[in-house]
C-alpha cells in the first residue's frame, strides 16, 4: 500500500530492469509498478521523486539473516526485527528471509505461528519470509515437511557444523533431503565438518592456542569443502535441490562446481564479509580487534576472496547474502578465555549492496549482474519473484535510488543496526543510497528511516524457485 492514494512518479533515473539499464520514469500506483517509460504528462496528481543522475534498482532481497535469534541457548543477536530491518532498508534491502526453529517437541506449524506473531509485533520496516531450521529431525518432524509449503515456507536449513547444538548427522540430512525433494523444498546447508573441527579445536586448545586467530585455524577450508561435497552427494541421492550458504573458500567453490558438472541441482551464496575481510584480520592483532571478525566459516586467504568475487561475476555463485548475525562486543564478541567463547557472526545487512556495488565501480561485473545476485536470483530462489527482485510492470514497487556520483563512509556512528560496532568501520565506498521505497512507500530517505512507516509483512513463498536464464 502506498502512503496516499496519489500515484508516485520516480522521475528520470537510470532504471535497471530485466532488459538492461534505461533512462525512464517509474510510475507507481497502489504500491505496484504501473509503468516504466516516459510519463511527463498525464500524471499531474502524482508525487514526484526526482532521480536524475541516479540508478533505480529493485529492492535488495537478503536470503540469509538472523534477526532476534538465540544461539548457544541464551545469547540473543544484537538486532531484533525492528532494528535489523531498519538497517536492511537503509542499505537498500527491502526483503529479508530469516530463520525459524522449532523447540524439541514443538510442531513446525506451531513454531511458525509463534515466529510470525513475534516478528509482526516488532513492526519490521522490510518484508520478510522465513526458512525452517531442522536440528537432527526425527520421523515426526520429517512427516510435517509435506505441509510446510502451504504455510508459506518453501525451504529448510540444516547444519553440518556445531555438534551438540545445531548439527544434524548424515542420516538425518539424507532423510530430510528425501522429504524435501518430495515436497519441492529447497535445502539450505551450513557446510562445515563439525566433528573434524571439534577435534582440531581440542588440539589447538591442548597446545595452548587460545587466541581468536585459532577460530579460523581450527576450521580450515578443507573442512568446508568436505561438507559441501558430502551434502552434494546426499542431495544427488535424494534428488533434492541444494543451496549452500555462506561459501567462503575456493576449495568449497571447486566442490560446488564439480557437483554441478556431475548433475547435482546445487546453488550457492557467499556473504559480503568474505569479499572484504581475509584471515589477516584475525592474526597478529589484539584479541579485542580480532574478535570483531569471528564468524563461521572464517574469513579466508586473499586467493579465496578473489575466487569469490570471480564466482559472483560469472555466476557460479548465484547469490550474495549478508548472514547478518551481530553480537554486542561487550561480553559476547570480546570474551575472556579461549576463542571458542566468542559468538560467531557479523553484521552486514546494511552494507551488502554497498559492497556489491564496489564490484561494479571496480569494473568486476555489470550493474545488471549485481542486481541479479542481490535481488533477482534470491527472489527466484525464495519463490517471491516476480513480485520481488525485479522492476517490472506488476511487481511490488520496492525501489532503491542509488547516486553513483556520491560516496558513503561505512560506520557504526551512522548505521541503523543496534550492533555496537561495525567490522567495516571507516571504509569509504562508491555510491550512496538516497531513498528506498517498499511497495511504493518511502521507508528510508536522506540518511534516516521513516519512523511512522513500518509496513513490513510476511511473505507467503511459493515453490517455484527455479533460476531462469542462469549461467549455472
Ligand atoms: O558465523 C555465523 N555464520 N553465524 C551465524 C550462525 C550460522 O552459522 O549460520
Ligand atoms: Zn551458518
Ligand atoms: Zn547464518
Amino acid at each position: 500500500m502506498s502512503d496516499s492514494p496519489r500515484p508516485t512518479l520516480v522521475s528520470g533515473g537510470m532504471v535497471v530492469t530485466g532488459n538492461g539499464v534505461e533512462r525512464a520514469d517509474v510510475l507507481v500506483v497502489d504500491g505496484v509498478v504501473a509503468g516504466i517509460g516516459s510519463f511527463e504528462s498525464g500524471h499531474d496528481d502524482a508525487e514526484v521523486i526526482q532521480a536524475e543522475g541516479c540508478y533505480i534498482l529493485p529492492g535488495g532481497v537478503d536470503f540469509h539473516t538472523h534477526m532476534d535469534s538465540v544461539f548457544r541457548g541464551s545469547i540473543r543477536t544484537a538486532d531484533d526485527f525492528a532494528t535489523g530491518t531498519a538497517a536492511a532498508v537503509a542499505g537498500g534491502t527491502t526483503t529479508i528471509v530469516d530463520f525459524c526453529r522449532a523447540e524439541p517437541g514443538e510442531s513446525l506449524a506451531a513454531a511458525l505461528e509463534q515466529w510470525r506473531w513475534r516478528v509482526a509485533g516488532q513492526q519490521p520496516w522490510a518484508d520478510y519470509g522465513v526458512h525452517m531450521v531442522l536440528v537432527q529431525p526425527d520421523e515426526d518432524t520429517l512427516s510435517q515437511l509435506s505441509g510446510l509449503a502451504d504455510l508459506g515456507v518453501t525451504s529448510i536449513k540444516m547444519y553440518l557444523a556445531y555438534p551438540g547444538r545445531m548439527m544434524s548427522d548424515d542420516r538425518a540430512l539424507l532423510r530430510a533431503m528425501q522429504r524435501a525433494a518430495e515436497s519441492d523444498l529447497l535445502v539450505l546447508v551450513h557446510a562445515e565438518n563439525g566433528h573434524a573441527i571439534e577435534v582440531l579445536v581440542e588440539d589447538a586448545l591442548s597446545a595452548g592456542h587460545t587466541e581468536p586467530a585459532w577460530h579460523g585455524k581450527s576450521r580450515p577450508s578443507v573442512t568446508e569443502a568436505e561438507a559441501v561435497s558430502r551434502a552434494a552427494v546426499l542431495a544427488g541421492l535424494a534428488g533434492a535441490r541444494l543451496y549452500v550458504v555462506h561459501v567462503s573458500s575456493a576449495a568449497a567453490l571447486s566442490e560446488i562446481e564439480r557437483a554441478r558438472m556431475a548433475g547435482t541441482n546445487i546453488t550457492a551464496e557467499t556473504c559480503s564479509h568474505y569479499l572484504v575481510f581475509d584471515d589477516s584480520m584475525l592474526d597478529g592483532v589484539p584479541n579485542e580487534v580480532a574478535s570483531r571478525f569471528v564468524c563461521s566459516p572464517p574469513t579466508r586467504a586473499l586467493e579465496d576472496q578473489n575466487a569469490l568475487w570471480e564466482a559472483l561475476s560469472h555466476g557460479s555463485l548465484a547469490v550474495l547474502s549478508s548472514d547478518h548475525c551481530p553480537f554486542a562486543l561487550e561480553g559476547e564478541k570480546i570474551v575472556d578465555g579461549d576463542f571458542t567463547h566468542i559468538m560467531n557472526g557479523l553484521p552486514g545487512v546494511e552494507q551488502r549492496l554497498a559492497i556489491a556495488y564496489q564490484g561494479v565501480a571496480n569494473g568486476r561485473y555489470s550493474l545488471e549482474r549485481m542486481v541479479d545476485f542481490v535481488s533477482t536470483a534470491p527472489a527466484r530462489l525464495a519463490g517471491i519473484h516476480p513480485k520481488k527482485g525485479e522492476i517490472a510492470v506488476g511487481s511490488d514497487a520496492d525501489l532503491v535510488v542509488l547516486n553513483p556520483h556520491a560516496t558513503t563512509v561505512l560506520s557504526a556512528a551512522t548505521h541503523h543496526s543496534a550492533a555496537d560496532y561495525l567490522p567495516y568501520e571507516g571504509m569509504e565506498v562508491a555510491g550512496r543510497i538516497t531513498r528506498v521505497l517498499l511497495r511504493g512507500s518511502t521507508v528510508f530517505v536522506d540518511g534516516s528511516v521513516v519512523p511512522g512507516n513500518r509496513p513490513g509483512t510476511f511473505l507467503h513463498r511459493s515453490t517455484t524457485h527455479q533460476l531462469t536464464g542462469e549461467t549455472l
